[in-house]
């Protein structure tokens, strides 16, 4: 069991995770004396018991641990393992069997832990999962192991939570969780107010400020090369160029995107924006764009508008982005199973911010093949394009903002319907 890492696209950092043992040991911390078994103090036999089985288990991981690290043979592991050693421990430095394995480059410890159950996205105190350590070996079979068993699990618990209704795990990371902050749900967001403003490093940003005085950008403006990356992946080169391409694009923020897509060699015929957050709309009105021949504005959240009538009646895309806020993994997805509607046919391209667990390498590795995995399901082929965003120091590009992409390359995706012929 690991604690929520992050579930959205935009906004969030990664938190650590809690070593399952430390919540064990938070939890049997002996509380109200219990009646009848009690042995001093208020400890009752019961908590003598569970605190013996957790030190058993403690001197067991540890062992475990330092075994792996001292390459012993694989059978003298084995044997630790049979006798109870949990491969879920993590030690005083956060370090599981599994990131003792990586260490050793052990790729044959690696399979036999994952197929026993470890757990992959587990971090250590510095933050790195077991697939951060064999990243930064270049050791790339043990990172693929570690990868692709991060993607089956989260491709069988989105599954699991999608047949049984659930809406939470704890276990993984794109199924949504209980955030109910601006940061974290979009009726929360929405009642919030934004600053439109210039940091001290004249970058043009949009802030949110949650209750707790921290502070988070929405959109930021060093965000630019993204956005215009994105354009020409989608735009430059589109068959239909010439005759004007009908554009669809979900969240304005400063409006980046729509500036670059009204830049294309062929301004568009139909540019749609949707946009939810009135904050948001007072700006588009003052910058004009309520008035820009050819653009539409819809107002409120897409998963309102894409039923309306007035919507409808506009028919399909060759275009189509989408960058939100404060929204979950699921929520992408939804707008996923909409895309065979909203294109117009296979030359139609889409795209989305590609933000999910981009603070940690292995993370954001799993996320976008997730994404890929979803979006095929739903005969959607993506290419991935780098993007280098690695360039600036790190005090200009986040000001005090909290940070929610950490990551030197942007992969972005170009999504388009696969052919059926
Ligand atoms: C990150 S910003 C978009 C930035 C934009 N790509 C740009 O280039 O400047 C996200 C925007 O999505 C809007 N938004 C959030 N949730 C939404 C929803 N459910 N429907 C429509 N807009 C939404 C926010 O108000 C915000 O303006």
């Amino acid at each position: 069991m690991v604690i929520m890492l992050q579930s959205n696209l935009r906004s969030k950092q990664i938190t650590k995770c809690v070593p399952l043992l430390s919540i064990i040991i938070m939890d049997h911390t002996p509380s109200e004396p219990q009646e009848g078994c009690q042995v001093s103090d208020g400890v009752s036999v019961e908590d003598i018991a569970d605190i013996e089985e957790i030190n058993a288990l403690t001197e067991l991981g540890t062992t475990l641990i330092q075994a792996i690290l001292e390459k012993e043979p694989i059978a003298n592991i084995q044997e630790l393992i049979d006798a109870g050693a949990p491969l879920w421990f993590q030690d005083n430095d956060g370090v599981s069997p599994l990131h003792a394995a990586a260490y050793v480059a052990n790729e044959n410890l690696i399979k036999i832990f994952l197929d026993d159950g470890a757990v992959w996205n587990a971090v250590d105190n510095l933050g790195n999962t077991a697939g951060d350590i064999a990243l930064s070996m270049n050791n790339e079979s043990c990172y693929k192991l570690i990868r692709d068993a991060g993607i089956r699990s989260e491709l069988l618990l989105a599954i699991l939570s999608s047949r049984s209704g659930l809406e939470h795990s704890s276990s993984t990371l794109i199924i949504s969780d209980d955030d109910t902050t601006a940061v974290g749900s979009t009726d929360a967001f929405l009642a919030s107010s934004l600053e439109f403003t210039v940091d001290e490093y004249d970058q043009e940003i949009c802030l949110l400020k949650p209750e707790d005085d921290s502070k988070v950008g929405v959109m930021m403006s060093w965000e630019r090369e993204i956005m215009s990356r994105t354009v020409d992946e989608l735009c430059s080169d589109h068959p239909r160029l010439e005759e004007g391409l009908r554009v669809l694009n979900i969240g304005f923020g400063l409006g980046i995107i729509d500036s670059c897509l009204q830049r294309v060699t062929k301004i568009p015929s139909l540019h749609v924006i949707i946009e939810a957050h009135p904050d948001v709309l007072v700006q588009m009105k003052k910058q004009g764009w309520y008035q820009q021949p050819g653009v539409k504005i819809m107002e409120g959240k897409w998963q309102d508008v894409v039923q309306r009538k007035e919507f409808l009646d506009l028919g399909a895309f060759d275009v189509i982005y989408t960058d939100t806020f404060a929204e979950n993994y699921q929520e992408l997805c939804k707008f996923f199973r909409l895309l065979p509607d909203l294109m117009v046919g296979p030359d139609a391209r889409f795209s989305f911010f590609n933000g999910l667990g981009a603070t940690n390498a292995l993370f954001y590795d799993v996320y976008s093949r997730v994404a890929e995995c979803h979006l095929s399901d739903i005969g959607v082929h993506v290419s991935w394009n780098d993007v280098w965003v690695g360039g600036e120091e790190d005090q200009e590009r986040w000001g005090e903002s909290r940070k929610y992409f950490t990551q030197p390359l942007y992969r972005l995706p170009v999504a388009q319907l696969k052919s059926t012929v």
